[in-house]
C-alpha cells in the first residue's frame, strides 16, 4: 500500500514553490518518477501500424475481475485510460495523504502488455473529495493544486505521456461574461487556475503532452456554437500567454437524437489547428437511450452517429488518439446517467457485453486509417 502523508514542511515547501507558479511562474521543479523511461511527447509511439491508435477507459475492478474483458483490451487497445483511479478521490482521497496502488496496478497492466497510458484527470470541477471543500484561500488553493499535479504527474513521468490536465472548463452555455465553470478551483483562483495547472503539468513532465478536455462541441444549435466560441476565445487566450498546451481532447460523448454539426465543427478544428493545438478523441461513446430498443437497428444508429461525427473530425484534421470511455457495453457509464425506459442494457461502446464486435467497432478502425490531412484541406 502507497500512501504518501505530508508533514507540516512539505506543506510549507510546497508553498514557496507554489508561491513561483503564478501566471509567469517558470521555476522547475524536481520530481521522482516511479516509471522512469525516457518518452517522446506521442500517444502510442508503440502502435506502428500507422493508424491512428485506439484506446478505451479501463477499470481495475473489471481488469482484474474478467480475463475476457482483460483479453479484449489487450486484444484491441493501443492505449489506455483509467476511468476514475487517478481521479482526485481514488489518488488523493485526505489532505496530504496519496494512494497510488489502484493506478500504479493499472499502469503496471498497460507496460506488460505494451500499451500506453493516458492520464486523466488534474484539475475538474466534478467528483472532488470532500476534503477539498474546506480549502479556503488563493494561497491554499493553489499549494494543493500545484502539489497534486506535481506528486501525480511526476510519479509516473515516462510512464504516461498524455495527460488530461484541464477538464471540462467551460459552463454548459457560455457568455462572453460568464464562461468558467465553477469549481473549487475558480472560487479561490479565478481564471489563474488554468495556467497554473498547465505550468505545473509542464514542470512535473515536461515531455508530457498536455491536453485540455471537453464536451458537447459538435452538435447544433446556439448552446454548442456558444460553446465552441468559447473553447476557442480561452484556447487562444492561453497561446497568447505561453501557457503550455499542446492539444484538445473532444470528449465526444455523443447523444443520438442531436444532429453534428458539420460546418460549426469543422471551423472550430481549423482554428484549433491554426493554433497549432493536436486533436485528440478522448471519450467517444453513443448515448442510445432514446434510440428503438431493437438492438441491430440501434447498434447501426449508434455507428452512424460516430461516423458522423469521425468523418467531420477526420475531414480536417488527423486526431493524434481515438478513445473510446469504455471497450465493452458491459462496463460503461452511460446506465447511471442515461438508463433506457424500456429497461433493455444500453449498448453505447465497439464491443457488446459478451465482447463481440459491433458496427461502432468497424466505424473506429475505418477513421483510423485516416491519413494525413494534406495542407490547406480547410
Ligand atoms: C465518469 C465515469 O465514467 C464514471 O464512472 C464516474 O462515476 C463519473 O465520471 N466526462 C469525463 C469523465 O471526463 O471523467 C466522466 O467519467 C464521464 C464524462
Amino acid at each position: 500500500m502507497i500512501i504518501r502523508t505530508h508533514s507540516r514542511r512539505d506543506f510549507l515547501v510546497g508553498a514557496a514553490k507554489a508561491a513561483t507558479l503564478g501566471i509567469s511562474g517558470t521555476t522547475g521543479l524536481s520530481g521522482v518518477s516511479a516509471f522512469a523511461t525516457p518518452q517522446a511527447r506521442t500517444v502510442a509511439a508503440s502502435g506502428n501500424d500507422g493508424l491512428i491508435p485506439y484506446g478505451a477507459a479501463v477499470r481495475s475492478s473489471a481488469l482484474a475481475s474478467n480475463a475476457a474483458y482483460r483479453a479484449a483490451i489487450v486484444a484491441n487497445c493501443q492505449l489506455i485510460v483509467p476511468e476514475g483511479e487517478m481521479k482526485w478521490p481514488d489518488i488523493h482521497p485526505a489532505r496530504g495523504q496519496y494512494r497510488f496502488e489502484k493506478a500504479d496496478a493499472l499502469v503496471d497492466f498497460a507496460r506488460q502488455n505494451n500499451i500506453e497510458v493516458r492520464g486523466h484527470t488534474l484539475a475538474w470541477y466534478g467528483g472532488m473529495p470532500e476534503w477539498t471543500e474546506a480549502i479556503g484561500s488563493r494561497a491554499e488553493a493553489q499549494q494543493e493544486l500545484v502539489d497534486h499535479i506535481e506528486t501525480v504527474v511526476s510519479r509516473y513521468r515516462g510512464a504516461i505521456p498524455s495527460w488530461d490536465v484541464v477538464n471540462e472548463p467551460l459552463v454548459d452555455w457560455p457568455t462572453d461574461a460568464a464562461w468558467l465553470r465553477p469549481s473549487i478551483w475558480t472560487k479561490q483562483l479565478g481564471p489563474d487556475y488554468l495556467p497554473i495547472a498547465l505550468r505545473a503539468a509542464a514542470l512535473a513532465d515536461p515531455d508530457a503532452q498536455l491536453v485540455l478536455n471537453e464536451y458537447d462541441v459538435e452538435y447544433e444549435g446556439p448552446r454548442f456554437a456558444a460553446r465552441r466560441k468559447a473553447l476557442v476565445r480561452l484556447l487562444r487566450a492561453l497561446r497568447e500567454r505561453d501557457v503550455p498546451l499542446h492539444a484538445v481532447g473532444l470528449q465526444a460523448h455523443l447523444l443520438a437524437g442531436r444532429t453534428i454539426d458539420r460546418d460549426g465543427l469543422q471551423a472550430m478544428l481549423a482554428e484549433i489547428k491554426a493554433l497549432k493545438l493536436d486533436v485528440l478523441v478522448t471519450e467517444l461513446d453513443v448515448i442510445d437511450y432514446e434510440l428503438p430498443g431493437e438492438v441491430s437497428e440501434r447498434d447501426a444508429m449508434v455507428a452512424a452517429m460516430a461516423a458522423q461525427f469521425l468523418g467531420a473530425v477526420c475531414d480536417v484534421v488527423r486526431p493524434k488518439a481515438i478513445l473510446t470511455w469504455g471497450l465493452s457495453d458491459r462496463y460503461t457509464w452511460v446506465p447511471t446517467y442515461f438508463k433506457r425506459r424500456d429497461g433493455m442494457p444500453n449498448r453505447p461502446l465497439p464491443l457488446d457485453a459478451d465482447f463481440k464486435r459491433k458496427p461502432l467497432f468497424d466505424v473506429v478502425e475505418q477513421y483510423r486509417r485516416t491519413a494525413a490531412v494534406p495542407a490547406g484541406a480547410l
